[in-house]
Order: structure tokens, then sequence, then C-alpha cells
């Protein structure tokens, strides 16, 4: 069993991370980063035996000390906070654990960075990088991009600390409903179809024919859970630093296709007027989400087959298409919650 520091219990993925710890036997401890007292309590309602860390993500002399005492850390709560990174990272310095490792998710827009350049958004590119065969074309456009940061520390650590295990998750589009304590919902589908029932139609950016690859929110925390149990055999070379890049997916969908199928059932459901879907340019994309130019407009297309045959992980959570209505229902029920707190 391992002693474990984890941060974003609060949030969608670590939430789903936690819930699969409090019921999985591999945790001798969880130590949680919150925020504040009142998450804590939210944390703690749920999950009693979790001790609350008070701090958020610029509390380094924390995070160090807790990273120096863990078994094994998962940084769930942001994928390009460095300074928090780099706490971890220095705890590991000094750690008095054997071979501890860390657990850091990312985001596959890393890929995205053609149509970034090109201004392409909305436009094909039928690329699909490969976690495993392709794992040497991934570490160079990691270190090619300095602003992937904390993406380099963690693939780069162990080249300075021998003893020190490190792995990357590259979520894709994340989507289903989270079983964590707080947030439970996802952004790129979520927002997608937030959008499309504030305008009264389908969106997609530009042509709608970039793609990303998805896979549902609890095949992405079984994978982290898997890791975290491999944590303890100290043999599998393959699964960690230089090699310990992940692209869990399940499938591909263009957005053109999504938006169709988004704008389909809320028409279905009399939620829209039109169920016709239209295009719109990076900048609105940009207003209607954080990043919506190249969370909508990109492509990131991956094969993960580096989880699939060496951790024996494979995707088993309902399919994007099956989410579409659950996601749909979700923002109506939301919107209506949110009318009911005015009028209160
Ligand atoms: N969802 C996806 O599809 C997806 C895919 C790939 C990568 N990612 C990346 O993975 C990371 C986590 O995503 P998520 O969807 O789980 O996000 P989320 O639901 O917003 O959760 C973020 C978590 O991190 C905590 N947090 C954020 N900033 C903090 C700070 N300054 N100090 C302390 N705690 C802080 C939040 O705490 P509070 O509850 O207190 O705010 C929450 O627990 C993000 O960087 C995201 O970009 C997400």
């Amino acid at each position: 069993m391992s002693r474990i520091f984890i941060t974003g219990v609060s949030g969608y993925i670590g939430g789903d991370v936690l819930y699969r710890l409090s019921k999985s036997n591999l945790a001798s401890s969880i130590v949680a980063l919150v925020r504040n007292e009142a998450r804590a309590g939210r944390v703690i309602e749920k999950y009693p035996s979790v001790i609350p860390l008070i701090g958020d993500l610029d509390s380094t002399a924390a995070i160090q000390n807790e990273a120096s005492k863990a078994d094994v850390i998962l940084h769930l709560a942001s994928s390009n906070h460095f300074p928090s990174a780099k706490a971890i990272s220095e705890g590991l310095s000094e750690t008095g654990r054997k071979s501890p490792v860390w657990i850091q998710i990312s985001g596959a827009s890393l890929l995205s960075g053609p149509e970034i350049i090109n201004n392409a958004y909305g436009e094909a590119r039928l690329k699909v990088y490969n976690d495993l065969e392709g794992v040497d074309e991934v570490r160079d456009i990691i270190a090619s991009n300095p602003k992937r940061a904390v993406d380099n520390l963690v693939t780069g650590l162990s080249a300075d600390q021998s003893g020190v295990r490190t792995a990357i998750i590259y979520g894709p589009m994340i989507y289903g409903l989270g079983r964590g304590p707080v947030n439970q919902r996802s952004i790129q589908l979520p927002d997608l179809a937030k959008a499309t029932l504030q305008h009264g139609h389908g969106l997609h950016v530009g042509k709608g024919n970039s793609i990303w690859s998805n896979v549902h929110v609890s095949d992405i925390s079984r994978l982290i859970l898997m890791l975290v149990a491999e944590a303890s055999n100290l043999s599998g070379g393959s699964l960690w630093n230089e090699h310990g890049i992940y692209f869990p997916e399940a499938r591909k969908q263009s957005f053109k296709e999504i938006g169709r199928k988004v704008a389909s059932f809320a028409h279905s459901k009399g939620f829209i007027k039109s169920a016709h879907v239209e295009a719109i340019d990076a900048g609105t994309a940009d207003r209607l989400t954080a990043h919506g130019a190249v969370l909508w407009g990109t492509n990131a297309q991956t094969s993960g087959c580096r989880a699939r045959q060496l951790v024996g992980w494979k995707p088993e959570g309902p399919s994007l298409d099956e989410e579409i209505p659950r996601a749909i229902l979700a923002e109506v029920a939301a919107k209506k919650d949110a009318c009911s707190l005015k009028l209160a």
C-alpha cells in the first residue's frame, strides 16, 4: 500500500480518481491538497479518511514537504502550473521513499500546434500520434515547446533524479459524469452543449473537420489507478520516465459530427428551434469557452497503445455518442437550477 499525495480532488478528474482510490486497497494514507476549509469539509464528508492539506497550488513549501514523504504523487489539479510542479520535483529530490512515482495530468492540445500556428481552426489533419511506437516523436514535440514547462520537467526528471519514476497522462476530450465530491462536470462537450442551447442551433468551429480522440472519465481514472498499482512493482521500466507518456483514448470524432449530434438531440427534445449546425470563427469559440478555438477547432488524434499493451488497460466506459444526451440534459437541468436560484 502506498502513501498518496493528491491534488485536484474537488475537481472533475481528481474527484473521479479519489472515488476509485477510496474503493481500492492501494492507499495506506491519502493526503489531499485543498484550497480552503469549506472544500476540505465537502471532501471529508464523503471520504472521512482523507487528510486535507489546506493550501493552494502556490503553497510550494507545503507541497514540497508532502511530495518528499509520498510513495505516489497524483498532480491532477493543473496541467500547467509550474511552481507546484517544481515544488513536487524538489520534494522528490529529498524523498525518504524508495523509487516514488509522480503521475501528472496534461492535455492532448499538446498536439494542436499546426492548427494554432496556421490559424487553421476547423480544418482536418489526419495525423494520429502513437504513445508507444511513436513516443520519440511525441517527446520531440514536448521538448520543442517551451510553453510545456511542466511536461518537460516531468519527462526529464529522471535524468537528474534516478530513483524517481514519472508518468504523464495526456487527456483527450474527456467526457462523462465524474464521481468526485465537488465538480463532476468536464468542459469540452458540456460547454458545447451549453452554447448550443444558448444559440438555439448547433455549432462547430470553421468547417468542423478537425478531430479529437475522446475517452470517458472513468477510463482515465482507471488508468491512473492501474499505474498506482504498478508503482509497487519496481521492475516496470517501460512504464515510466522517458517512456511514461500516455494517450488514453477510446474513439475519435470530428467536431462537425459532434455538433450535429448535439443539435439533433437538443432539437428532438424541443430544447432548440432548429437542428441545423452553423460555423463559428475562432474568436467566437474563445468567447463561448476558455480556449474554445483550440478545444473545438484543432486536431488531437491519438492512439493509446502503451496503456493497452503494457498495463492491460482498455476503455470500458460509455461512448461519446451515448454521453451526448446525458450531457445536454445536465446543461438543461443546470440552467433551470440557475433560474430558480435567481427567483428564490
Ligand atoms: N476535463 C478535461 O477534459 C481535461 C482533459 C485534459 C486535461 N485536463 C486538465 O487537467 C486539469 C484538471 O482538469 P479538471 O477537468 O479536473 O479541472 P477542474 O474540475 O476545474 O478541477 C481542478 C481542480 O484543481 C484545483 N485547483 C485548481 N487551481 C488550484 C489552485 N490554484 N490551488 C488549489 N487547487 C486548485 C481545483 O480546486 P477548487 O475546487 O478549489 O477550484 C479542483 O480541485 C486541468 O489543468 C485541465 O486543463 C482536463
